[in-house]
């Protein structure tokens, strides 16, 4: 009997690592989920590795610990106005970014009320329950009360005294200097225009840049597409022709790895994909029939040894889905780790 048992315990444990299969973590995995509703925006991360997170129709930055991502901290909040867009490294740990009055109910921006602000979170901690024990400091950049909206935003490089903000409406990108408040049109180009004909204005979107070029999204011109042109990085002026670089759908924001591969966030499809140097598109994440990532928005790389191979997307929780205005759930975080994908 013992030794019939023990000859039973010792096939059993041999058996069963064969017939459950080690348990292996998922590619893609929801980090972090806030109420419903929540039409979360845009993502930097800092140089600490903690994601910030911008949101329409709430007028606080948040900040989340991906490595311990219970809660997500408020950072700083812009009374005068209620949402919150792209968002951008200017120096070590201070960002800027577009913050503007947008109605998510007839989905507009309110005419002259954005402006560029800067955030210093150099002083900022806040304790692991989210409590904020030492602040940012927030300083307004400039108003361009001539910009019916402010969207993406990138950095020319990190130290450069310009940003690069992308003006969904009428189709521009304003440059700004952070440090004087300086502001103008610098780039034009039927490439940055809204579809003719669209009934949202919304042409060039995301704005970021992979030397010797500024890349930019927009979101319906030819069905939606990434496009390119040189620029002089020091400036920002365009050295040479804007090119499309693939057309492919419905397209938000997106974020560049160090060999190129473009991550873009696709409105329609629920999709990121990767766009190679060489042009080929694969989906990484997602998919029309998928709730993963679905009304994703934006996608940023970790910073840290441990995640720099991570792409943290960010959701609208589905605001925008086959069911239109309705949200399904609350903007999230999902954590795709590349290395698996
Ligand atoms: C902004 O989001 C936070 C966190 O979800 C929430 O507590 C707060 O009520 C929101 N504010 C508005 C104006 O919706
Ligand atoms: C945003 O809208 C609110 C409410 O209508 C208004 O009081 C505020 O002045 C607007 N902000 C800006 C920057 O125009």
């Amino acid at each position: 009997m013992f030794t019939a048992l023990t000859t039973l315990l010792a096939l059993s444990h041999f058996v069963s690592p064969l017939a459950v299969p080690e348990p292996s973590p998922p590619s893609a995995k929801e980090i972090f989920q806030f109420p419903n509703p929540t039409f979360v925006e845009n993502i930097a991360v800092r140089p600490n590795g903690n994601l910030l997170l911008t949101i329409i129709a709430n007028n606080t930055l948040f900040s989340l610990d991906p490595s311990n991502p219970s809660i997500a901290s408020p950072v700083t909040s812009f009374p005068q106005s209620n949402s919150l867009f792209g968002i951008a490294e200017i120096e070590p740990d201070v960002f800027a970014v577009n913050v503007g009055n947008f109605s998510l109910t007839d989905f507009k921006a309110d005419f002259g009320s954005f402006a560029v602000w800067k955030v210093d979170l150099r002083s900022y901690k806040c304790s692991e329950k989210g409590d904020v024990l030492s602040k940012a400091t927030t300083s307004l950049i400039t108003a361009i009360p001539e910009a019916p909206i402010l969207n993406g935003l990138t950095s020319l490089r990190l130290g450069s005294p310009f940003v690069l903000s992308a003006g969904s409406d009428p189709g521009v990108v304003w440059r700004v200097n952070v440090h004087t408040g300086e502001y103008k049109v610098l780039l034009r180009d039927a490439l940055l225009e809204p579809a003719a004909g669209s009934t949202l204005p919304l042409g060039v979107n995301g704005v970021h840049v992979h030397a010797p070029y500024l890349y930019f999204t927009n979101s319906f011109l030819q069905n939606g597409l990434l496009g390119r042109v040189p620029i002089n990085l020091l400036t920002g002026d365009a050295t040479g022709e804007f090119e499309v670089v693939v057309s492919d759908g419905g397209v938000d924001d997106f974020a560049i790895d160090g060999r190129g591969n473009v991550y873009m966030t696709k409105l329609d499809t629920f999709e990121v994909e990767r766009v190679s140097p060489g042009g080929e598109v694969e989906v990484v994440v997602g998919g029309p029939d998928q709730t993963i990532v679905e009304g994703v928005t934006s996608c940023a790389f970790g910073r840290g040894r441990r995640d720099e191979r991570t792409l943290y997307v960010t959701t609208n929780g589905g605001s925008l889905g086959t069911l239109p205005a309705t949200y399904r759930t609350g903007g999230k975080v999902v954590a795709v780790d590349l290395k698996r994908v």
